[in-house]
């Protein structure tokens, strides 16, 4: 039932919009890559956080096409609607088999310094801030229109190590950093291991 409705829901975002679809895609298979390769299965089971990824960006299948598909940046109104999209997305999953996502959807965009939206709470549980890494280097490996395409491992980890440090302290802070090394191919000694695929078929 529940893959069902995932299915569904990832057929929606590809008829909304493919570049969503992958970028759903991608950061699912990233959350799930974070948590094998962290060794933090004991705090997220990795088909959860697989699945948290796929789901996170649901709400956005409420935007208007003016919004969603405008292929440049966002003026301050048109960001004001974009940033609704973890509520929606929350709603979307509440009283269904979904529900159990509801809070990692509707936190995705959260900070714990207070800074994120759409409510600006610094209480932001911990799968969320996992799906918020994954999301935030599935952002950078997306290719828009109005940005190339930034791949080079180094740049991201420079990028990403920016948004690991505002969301985890201590050894968890350490296990995703070391995480995000592996998934990008980074990490030395007896952990290295080859970049994990990030195809989407
Ligand atoms: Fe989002
Ligand atoms: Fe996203």
């Amino acid at each position: 039932m529940l893959s069902e409705i995932v299915d569904v829901v990832l057929k929606s975002l590809y008829a909304r919009s493919a570049s969503l679809y992958n970028h759903s895609m991608v950061t699912g298979r990233l959350a799930q890559q974070l948590v094998v390769a962290g060794d933090l299965w004991r705090d997220y089971d990795p088909q959860q956080a697989h699945i948290a990824g796929l789901l996170h960006d649901a709400g956005k299948l409420f935007l208007p096409d003016a919004i969603l598909l405008k292929s440049g940046p966002l003026d301050d109104t048109e960001r004001g609607v974009m940033e609704l999209h973890p509520i929606w997305g929350g709603q979307f999953c509440q009283g269904t088999v979904l529900e159990t996502f509801k809070q990692v959807v509707l936190q995705h965009h959260e900070k714990p310094d207070g800074t994120g939206y759409p409510l600006g709470t610094r209480e932001v549980c911990f799968e969320a801030r996992i799906i918020q890494v994954a999301d935030t280097l599935a952002a950078l490996m997306d290719d828009r229109p109005y940005r190339r395409e930034i791949l080079h491992p180094h740049f991201l980890l420079r990028q990403v190590r920016e948004t690991v440090e505002g969301l985890f302290a201590g050894e968890k802070e350490r296990k995703v950093l070391h995480a995000v090394r592996v998934v990008l191919g980074l990490a030395e000694g007896k952990h290295a291991r080859p970049p994990l695929s990030l195809v989407t078929t």
